[in-house]
């Protein structure tokens, strides 16, 4: 039975950073006195040049514009690295755990120094200056962290692709950032399988359109055989060997960008979210630290990847800001077997573990017996991220994975929000399961109906928050309209997450997900309008809507309508052949999980597409479908409900 209120328990309570007192008294101080507040925790950082001036922020119609600390200059791998290396070279830095269990070793502060530098004067070999942009296609190894942390000493911007992604997929971006130099490895391990980065990349290149790479810098991973074009690539240990493991930190302004990060939204292709440096150090670093209650002895583990903003604030920026020790992993909760993640918390005595309610629900779909064989009576502190938690998972994380013992924080925000928004803090805040609770220092919620009028007291309503946070992405990359567009004008003076939540009467926010056309699969953010453009690039498909459905394990499935082209008879081969077509277009992660063949989609006069209804039908919710009387023609829906596939 899944109790609703969980206390903190006293054990926890001594031990935190932060007690209910200092929480309620600092959140108090940072909305009443943000200068104040955060011209005392910018210092957590050290300066290059320290800052004298700290918020400059407007929310206005065509004014949106955002700075913290602009006069201030620091380099984050700076920040990230050299500053620890005083008392602490020969900390371990990372823990690598590979996708197989045999593999697993540790490097120091001093290691990664010395691994960085070496890139990053690689980098500048290649050409690569202050400013440009350099695509990052890597395996979760800890050459993908060397890599990010060597752009940021050089103050190039990275823009990491996940490694999930398709050659196309790929190529958008690297148009879009018009970035320099790539960096990949020959292939990654997920799994126990293999993904062919390398060969993605090469077919991403040989795109017309792509025509801003110099050079594709290329780490050994796998050791496979791959193509190799001497005229463009570049084996990273033969650039390195001679190259000096010394490389003076670039002084950046804390406004110069530090990287930029693609994410879906309801409309269009994805967007650059850019992030800069000064602001979204203080606040990633600040949020890991007292968020997961880090004391220097802790080992942490964020089981992302770095090709998500999770991996990017919460495993390369955060944690090392603060001097961690912490686990990179490379594979999956799933392999080689389900006890893989208890397995890797009792071999390197994890304390702090960090992961996402799809992990979760695949494990307990599994049962309590790959939990019976390992103890995990070294964690501390357990957090959830990327998608609401239902508390059915949430007790099955607390007992099975945290012998209930440990408190979860779950943690609500987003690629644009740079670090956590919403959230309990292990030593302040009593939990209820599937309750993100309160909101981190500075961060000033609020629920809004469809007019824009704030909403009072316990009640439903769109998320949005009223000022802006140092972490707060600043604009997208070459699209300051878009960004004002996506973030300020639904309502005005005011940050719209797209999402929707409610306020209960304690104040605790739930988050009850997205109220736009974005969709959350396992935790991966996907644009309907990305997988409709890519379904309708296939010459069978004459026209395309996708929505979302209910999922146990993904919490979000994709459920896709296309009418054929004329002349086309759909069976189950086309069916396939669309799923891979998707697959190849786009990524593995937006995979249509159902497939409805139709020769039509409701639609009003104007001919919109009324998703609504879609919605409906795709969540087996036919019977209150509410008003069709604007439909141009309302028996496509009584065809479509006859054929509906979740049933
Ligand atoms: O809908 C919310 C959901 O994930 C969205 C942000 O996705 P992304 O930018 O990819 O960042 C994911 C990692 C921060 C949000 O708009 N989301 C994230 N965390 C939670 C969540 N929904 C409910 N509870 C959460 N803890």
């Amino acid at each position: 039975m899944t109790k609703n209120l969980y206390p903190v328990p006293q054990a926890v309570k001594d031990r935190a950073l932060i007690s209910n007192e200092d929480y309620l008294a600092m959140y108090q101080e940072s909305v009443a006195n943000p200068d104040s507040f955060w011209a005392e925790h910018g210092k957590r950082l050290d300066w290059i040049k320290p800052f004298t001036q700290v918020k400059n922020t407007c929310f206005e119609p065509n004014k949106v514009s955002i700075k913290w600390f602009e006069d201030g200059l620091l380099n984050a791998s700076y920040n990230c690295i050299d500053r620890h290396l005083k008392d602490n070279a020969n900390k371990t830095a990372l823990i690598f755990e590979g996708d197989s269990p045999e593999v697993s070793y540790s490097v120091t502060y001093q290691q990664v120094h010395d691994n960085v530098a070496k890139i990053a004067n690689g980098l500048k070999k290649l050409g690569v200056e202050k400013g440009d942009r350099v695509a990052v296609y890597m395996p979760m190894t800890l050459d993908a962290i060397y890599a990010m942390q060597a752009c940021a000493r050089i103050g190039a911007v990275h823009s990491v692709i996940f490694g999930g992604f398709s050659p196309n997929a790929i190529a958008d971006r690297i148009v879009d950032s018009q970035a320099k130099v790539i960096i990949t490895a020959d292939e990654a391990r997920r799994g126990g399988r293999t993904v062919p980065l390398k060969a993605n990349v090469d077919e991403a290149l040989a795109r017309k359109d792509v025509t801003s790479i110099t050079h594709c810098l290329v780490f050994k991973n796998t050791q496979a055989d791959v193509d190799f074009d001497p005229a463009i690539d570049v084996w990273a240990h033969e650039l390195t060997a001679d190259l000096p493991a010394v490389c003076e930190p670039e002084a950046m302004n804390a406004e110069d960008p530090l990287f930029i990060l693609y994410t879906s939204g309801s409309t269009g292709k994805p967007k650059g979210v850019m992030h800069t440096t000064g602001g979204y150090l203080t606040y990633a670093s600040m949020t890991q630290e007292f968020i997961f209650d880090i004391h220097p002895d802790d080992i942490y583990w964020c089981a992302a990847d770095v090709g998500w903003i999770t991996g990017h604030s919460y495993i390369v920026y955060g944690p090392m800001a603060n001097g961690c020790t912490q686990v990179i992993f490379e594979g999956v909760p799933t392999y080689p077997s389900s006890s893989r993640i208890g397995d890797v918390v009792d071999k390197h005595q994890v304390t702090v573990l960090y992961t996402a309610p799809t992990a979760i629900r695949a494990l307990m779909a599994k049962g309590d017996e790959p939990y019976a064989t390992n103890k995990r009576d070294t964690l501390r502190v357990m957090g959830s991220v990327g998608e609401p938690i239902n508390p059915e998972a949430w007790n099955w994380y607390y007992e099975n994975i945290g012998n209930s013992q440990c408190p979860i924080v779950d943690t609500w925000w987003q690629t644009e929000t740079g670090g956590i928004m919403i959230t309990p803090l292990p030593g302040a805040t009593d939990l209820k399961p599937g309750s993100a609770t309160r909101p981190f220092f500075g961060v000033q919620p609020a629920l809004a109906d469809a007019d824009g009028n704030l909403l009072e007291g316990a009640i439903d309503g769109n998320l949005v928050i009223l000022d802006s946070w140092p972490g707060q992405a600043r604009t997208i990359y070459g699209d300051h309209e878009r960004f004002e567009q996506t973030y300020f004008s639904t309502y005005a003076n005011r940050y719209f997450t797209g999402d929707g939540a409610r306020r209960d009467e304690d104040g605790y926010f739930w988050i009850t997900g997205r109220v736009d056309d974005v969709l959350n699969v396992s935790g991966h953010r996907l644009g309907t309008a990305e997988i409709e453009s890519a379904l309708v690039a296939h010459e069978s498909i004459a026209e395309a809507a996708v929505v979302g459905y209910p999922h146990d394990i993904k919490g979000q499935g994709i459920y896709v309508y296309v009418t054929p082209v004329e002349g086309i008879e759909a069976d189950e081969e086309l069916t396939k052949a669309v799923r891979n077509w998707v697959r190849k277009e786009l990524s593995p992660i937006a995979t249509p999980d159902l497939i409805h063949w139709t020769t039509g989609l409701p639609k009003t006069r104007s001919g919109k597409i009324m998703r609504r209804i879609l919605r409906k039908i795709a969540a087996n919710e036919h019977q209150a479908l509410g008003d069709t009387s604007t439909l141009a023609d309302p028996s496509v829906v009584d065809d479509l409900i006859e054929n509906r596939l979740n049933r």
